[in-house]
Protein backbone atom coordinates (compact mmCIF):
# COMPACT_ATOMS: atom_id res chain seq x y z
CA UNK A 1 0.00 0.00 0.00
CA UNK A 2 1.37 3.44 -1.27
CA UNK A 3 1.57 6.56 1.63
CA UNK A 4 -1.54 9.06 1.51
CA UNK A 5 -0.73 12.71 0.96
CA UNK A 6 -2.89 15.25 2.96
CA UNK A 7 -2.79 18.45 1.06
CA UNK A 8 -2.94 20.43 3.83
CA UNK A 9 -4.15 24.85 4.24
CA UNK A 10 -1.44 26.72 6.84
CA UNK A 11 -3.06 29.41 7.14
CA UNK A 12 -1.78 33.12 6.24
CA UNK A 13 0.51 32.96 9.06
CA UNK A 14 -0.51 33.69 12.34
CA UNK A 15 0.20 29.60 13.66
CA UNK A 16 -2.85 30.13 15.82
CA UNK A 17 -4.98 29.90 12.93
CA UNK A 18 -3.88 26.54 11.99
CA UNK A 19 -6.66 24.06 12.56
CA UNK A 20 -6.44 21.13 14.94
CA UNK A 21 -6.70 18.87 11.96
CA UNK A 22 -3.47 20.43 10.69
CA UNK A 23 -1.70 20.41 13.74
CA UNK A 24 -2.16 16.70 14.44
CA UNK A 25 -0.98 15.77 10.77
CA UNK A 26 2.31 17.79 11.48
CA UNK A 27 2.89 15.58 14.49
CA UNK A 28 2.16 11.81 12.81
CA UNK A 29 3.10 12.57 9.35
CA UNK A 30 5.98 10.53 7.55
CA UNK A 31 7.15 13.82 5.60
CA UNK A 32 6.04 17.51 4.87
CA UNK A 33 6.53 19.22 1.55
CA UNK A 34 5.95 22.75 2.18
CA UNK A 35 6.02 26.15 0.16
CA UNK A 36 7.52 29.34 1.06
CA UNK A 37 5.00 31.38 2.53
CA UNK A 38 3.99 28.73 5.22
CA UNK A 39 5.39 30.73 8.51
CA UNK A 40 8.39 29.47 9.98
CA UNK A 41 5.99 29.45 13.13
CA UNK A 42 4.05 26.71 11.75
CA UNK A 43 7.19 24.67 9.96
CA UNK A 44 8.12 24.48 13.85
CA UNK A 45 5.38 22.44 15.03
CA UNK A 46 6.26 20.07 12.59
CA UNK A 47 7.54 17.00 15.04
CA UNK A 48 11.09 16.31 14.95
CA UNK A 49 12.59 13.43 13.18
CA UNK A 50 9.89 14.20 9.80
CA UNK A 51 11.66 14.57 6.58
CA UNK A 52 11.14 18.53 5.27
CA UNK A 53 11.46 19.17 1.69
CA UNK A 54 11.08 23.05 0.97
CA UNK A 55 9.22 23.30 -2.36
CA UNK A 56 9.88 27.44 -2.16
CA UNK A 57 7.48 28.06 -4.59
CA UNK A 58 5.50 31.71 -4.30
CA UNK A 59 3.51 33.07 -7.02
CA UNK A 60 6.34 34.06 -9.59
CA UNK A 61 9.43 32.32 -8.35
CA UNK A 62 9.73 28.62 -8.14
CA UNK A 63 12.80 26.87 -6.29
CA UNK A 64 10.84 23.79 -7.90
CA UNK A 65 8.76 23.22 -10.94
CA UNK A 66 5.11 22.03 -10.50
CA UNK A 67 5.92 19.04 -11.93
CA UNK A 68 8.72 17.92 -9.68
CA UNK A 69 6.52 18.97 -6.97
CA UNK A 70 4.21 16.23 -8.24
CA UNK A 71 6.50 13.62 -8.70
CA UNK A 72 8.04 14.47 -5.10
CA UNK A 73 4.66 14.15 -3.61
CA UNK A 74 4.28 10.55 -5.55
CA UNK A 75 7.84 9.32 -4.79
CA UNK A 76 7.18 9.59 -1.22
CA UNK A 77 3.63 8.42 -1.44
CA UNK A 78 4.97 5.19 -2.91
CA UNK A 79 7.52 4.74 -0.41
CA UNK A 80 4.66 4.10 1.72
CA UNK A 81 5.42 7.23 3.31
CA UNK A 82 2.08 9.77 4.46
CA UNK A 83 2.86 12.79 3.51
CA UNK A 84 1.62 16.23 4.08
CA UNK A 85 1.97 18.76 1.45
CA UNK A 86 1.76 22.15 3.45
CA UNK A 87 0.48 25.36 1.74
CA UNK A 88 -0.44 29.34 3.07
CA UNK A 89 -3.64 29.32 3.12
CA UNK A 90 -6.06 27.22 2.29
CA UNK A 91 -5.28 24.92 -0.79
CA UNK A 92 -7.96 25.12 -2.97
CA UNK A 93 -7.84 28.96 -3.04
CA UNK A 94 -5.10 30.34 -5.66
CA UNK A 95 -2.62 27.19 -4.34
CA UNK A 96 -2.41 24.71 -6.96
CA UNK A 97 -3.91 21.93 -4.47
CA UNK A 98 -6.66 20.86 -7.15
CA UNK A 99 -3.47 19.90 -9.86
CA UNK A 100 -1.79 18.26 -7.75
CA UNK A 101 -4.86 16.16 -6.22
CA UNK A 102 -5.51 15.70 -9.76
CA UNK A 103 -2.43 14.15 -10.42
CA UNK A 104 -2.20 12.11 -7.23
CA UNK A 105 -5.65 10.69 -8.11
CA UNK A 106 -4.34 9.81 -12.26
CA UNK A 107 -1.54 7.86 -10.44
CA UNK A 108 -3.83 6.10 -7.63
CA UNK A 109 -2.56 7.41 -4.43
CA UNK A 110 -5.02 8.59 -1.36
CA UNK A 111 -5.34 12.14 -0.96
CA UNK A 112 -6.83 14.06 2.00
CA UNK A 113 -7.63 17.83 1.37
CA UNK A 114 -7.63 19.72 4.76
CA UNK A 115 -8.83 22.95 4.37
CA UNK A 116 -6.98 26.77 6.07
CA UNK A 117 -7.87 29.86 6.47
CA UNK A 118 -7.58 31.74 2.91
CA UNK A 119 -4.98 35.30 3.22
CA UNK A 120 -8.67 36.83 1.98
CA UNK A 121 -10.57 35.83 5.78
CA UNK A 122 -7.25 36.37 7.54
CA UNK A 123 -6.30 39.41 6.26
CA UNK A 124 -9.95 40.93 6.44
CA UNK A 125 -10.67 39.48 9.71
CA UNK A 126 -7.03 40.91 11.48
CA UNK A 127 -7.59 44.30 9.39
CA UNK A 128 -10.65 44.48 10.94
CA UNK A 129 -12.64 44.46 7.58
CA UNK A 130 -16.13 42.43 7.46
CA UNK A 131 -15.76 41.01 3.39
CA UNK A 132 -20.09 41.15 3.26
CA UNK A 133 -22.33 43.47 5.35
CA UNK A 134 -26.07 43.94 5.31
CA UNK A 135 -25.78 47.59 3.96
CA UNK A 136 -22.52 47.34 2.11
CA UNK A 137 -21.65 44.10 0.42
CA UNK A 138 -23.84 41.80 -0.86
CA UNK A 139 -21.51 39.59 -1.72
CA UNK A 140 -17.68 38.90 -1.97
CA UNK A 141 -15.43 37.85 -4.86
CA UNK A 142 -11.98 36.31 -5.12
CA UNK A 143 -9.52 36.97 -7.74
CA UNK A 144 -6.52 36.53 -8.93
CA UNK A 145 -4.12 39.57 -9.81
CA UNK A 146 -1.58 37.91 -11.73
CA UNK A 147 -1.51 35.38 -14.48
CA UNK A 148 0.82 32.40 -15.29
CA UNK A 149 4.46 33.59 -17.15
CA UNK A 150 3.27 37.16 -16.44
CA UNK A 151 0.66 36.89 -19.50
CA UNK A 152 -1.99 40.33 -19.91
CA UNK A 153 -4.44 40.43 -17.11
CA UNK A 154 -7.35 39.75 -19.10
CA UNK A 155 -10.51 39.81 -16.67
CA UNK A 156 -14.23 40.05 -16.83
CA UNK A 157 -13.72 43.70 -15.47
CA UNK A 158 -17.14 44.73 -16.88
CA UNK A 159 -18.74 41.98 -13.83
CA UNK A 160 -15.57 43.19 -11.40
CA UNK A 161 -16.86 46.93 -11.62
CA UNK A 162 -19.68 46.10 -9.10
CA UNK A 163 -20.29 48.17 -6.06
CA UNK A 164 -22.31 45.31 -4.02
CA UNK A 165 -19.40 43.13 -4.42
CA UNK A 166 -16.42 43.23 -2.60
CA UNK A 167 -13.30 42.61 -3.90
CA UNK A 168 -10.31 40.73 -2.86
CA UNK A 169 -7.24 40.39 -5.27
CA UNK A 170 -4.55 37.91 -4.80
CA UNK A 171 -0.63 38.47 -6.04
CA UNK A 172 -1.81 42.32 -7.68
CA UNK A 173 0.83 44.43 -6.22
CA UNK A 174 1.84 43.97 -9.98
CA UNK A 175 -0.74 44.63 -11.45
CA UNK A 176 -1.93 47.22 -9.32
CA UNK A 177 -2.15 49.58 -12.23
CA UNK A 178 -4.13 47.61 -14.54
CA UNK A 179 -6.41 46.77 -11.91
CA UNK A 180 -7.30 50.26 -10.81
CA UNK A 181 -7.79 51.78 -14.51
CA UNK A 182 -9.72 48.53 -15.64
CA UNK A 183 -12.21 49.15 -12.75
CA UNK A 184 -12.20 52.68 -12.78
CA UNK A 185 -13.08 52.90 -16.69
CA UNK A 186 -15.55 49.85 -16.19
CA UNK A 187 -17.58 52.69 -14.03
CA UNK A 188 -16.20 51.97 -10.16
CA UNK A 189 -15.65 55.01 -8.41
CA UNK A 190 -12.18 56.38 -7.82
CA UNK A 191 -13.28 57.05 -4.12
CA UNK A 192 -14.11 53.52 -3.60
CA UNK A 193 -11.54 52.61 -0.56
CA UNK A 194 -9.25 49.76 -0.82
CA UNK A 195 -6.82 48.58 2.13
CA UNK A 196 -3.53 46.72 1.04
CA UNK A 197 -2.56 43.96 3.66
CA UNK A 198 1.26 42.36 3.85
CA UNK A 199 2.06 39.83 6.20
CA UNK A 200 -1.51 39.82 7.32
CA UNK A 201 -2.03 38.18 10.50
CA UNK A 202 1.53 38.33 11.94
CA UNK A 203 3.11 40.68 13.75
CA UNK A 204 4.57 42.16 10.75
CA UNK A 205 1.07 42.83 9.31
CA UNK A 206 0.83 46.33 7.65
CA UNK A 207 -2.38 47.85 6.90
CA UNK A 208 -2.97 50.98 4.31
CA UNK A 209 -6.49 52.29 3.43
CA UNK A 210 -6.24 54.25 0.45
CA UNK A 211 -8.80 54.52 -2.54
CA UNK A 212 -8.51 53.11 -5.77
CA UNK A 213 -7.87 56.09 -7.50
CA UNK A 214 -4.90 56.12 -5.40
CA UNK A 215 -3.61 52.61 -5.08
CA UNK A 216 -0.47 52.99 -7.72
CA UNK A 217 0.85 55.86 -5.86
CA UNK A 218 -0.27 54.27 -2.24
CA UNK A 219 2.14 51.31 -3.16
CA UNK A 220 4.81 53.61 -4.19
CA UNK A 221 5.22 55.73 -1.69
CA UNK A 222 4.64 52.88 1.18
CA UNK A 223 7.28 50.64 -0.28
CA UNK A 224 4.52 47.82 -0.81
CA UNK A 225 5.33 44.29 -1.07
CA UNK A 226 4.23 40.95 -1.07
CA UNK A 227 2.62 38.93 0.02
CA UNK A 228 -0.41 41.69 0.17
CA UNK A 229 -3.76 41.09 0.02
CA UNK A 230 -5.52 43.92 -2.07
CA UNK A 231 -9.51 44.62 -0.46
CA UNK A 232 -11.56 46.85 -2.42
CA UNK A 233 -15.10 47.79 -1.93
CA UNK A 234 -17.44 50.13 0.49
CA UNK A 235 -16.92 47.40 3.29
CA UNK A 236 -13.20 49.28 3.90
CA UNK A 237 -14.82 51.98 5.27
CA UNK A 238 -15.35 50.16 8.71
CA UNK A 239 -11.45 49.59 9.08
CA UNK A 240 -10.96 52.46 11.35
CA UNK A 241 -13.54 51.75 13.30
CA UNK A 242 -12.91 47.31 13.60
CA UNK A 243 -8.82 47.94 14.02
CA UNK A 244 -8.76 45.23 16.94
CA UNK A 245 -5.41 43.81 15.50
CA UNK A 246 -3.63 47.30 15.04
CA UNK A 247 -4.84 48.17 18.66
CA UNK A 248 -3.67 44.94 20.44
CA UNK A 249 -5.91 45.13 23.38
CA UNK A 250 -6.28 41.34 23.63
CA UNK A 251 -3.96 39.84 25.97
CA UNK A 252 -5.28 36.07 25.41
CA UNK A 253 -4.41 35.93 22.09
CA UNK A 254 -1.00 36.93 22.91
CA UNK A 255 -1.46 33.86 25.84
CA UNK A 256 -3.38 31.20 22.91
C1 LIG B 1 -0.11 31.70 -4.39
S1 LIG B 1 -1.25 32.69 -3.49
C2 LIG B 1 -1.70 31.55 -2.22
C3 LIG B 1 -3.04 31.84 -1.60
C4 LIG B 1 -3.42 30.89 -0.49
N1 LIG B 1 -3.63 29.55 -0.98
C5 LIG B 1 -4.65 31.35 0.29
O1 LIG B 1 -5.64 30.62 0.38
O2 LIG B 1 -4.59 32.43 0.85
C6 LIG B 1 -0.18 33.81 -2.65
C7 LIG B 1 -0.84 35.15 -2.40
O3 LIG B 1 -1.72 35.07 -1.28
C8 LIG B 1 -1.74 36.31 -0.60
N2 LIG B 1 -1.20 36.11 0.75
C9 LIG B 1 -0.79 34.95 1.29
N3 LIG B 1 -0.42 35.11 2.57
C10 LIG B 1 -0.62 36.42 2.86
C11 LIG B 1 -0.43 37.22 4.02
N4 LIG B 1 0.02 36.70 5.15
N5 LIG B 1 -0.74 38.54 3.93
C12 LIG B 1 -1.22 39.07 2.80
N6 LIG B 1 -1.42 38.38 1.68
C13 LIG B 1 -1.13 37.06 1.70
C14 LIG B 1 -0.85 37.25 -1.40
O4 LIG B 1 -1.65 37.92 -2.36
C15 LIG B 1 0.09 36.28 -2.05
O5 LIG B 1 0.73 36.82 -3.18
Amino acid sequence: MAGTVYIVGAGPGDPGLLTLRAYRLLQQTDAVVYDRLVNSEVIALIAPGVIRVFAGKSCNRHSMTQEEINHTLLALARKKKHVVRLKGGDPFIFGRGGEEAEFLAQHGIAFEIVPGISAAAGCAAYAGIPLTHRQLASGVRYVTGHRQNDDKLALNWASMADADTTLVIYMGLGNADTIRRELISHGMDASTPVAVICEGTTPHQRRHITTLGQLVQTIARERIEPPATIIIGRVVALAGTMDWFGMDTLPVRKAL
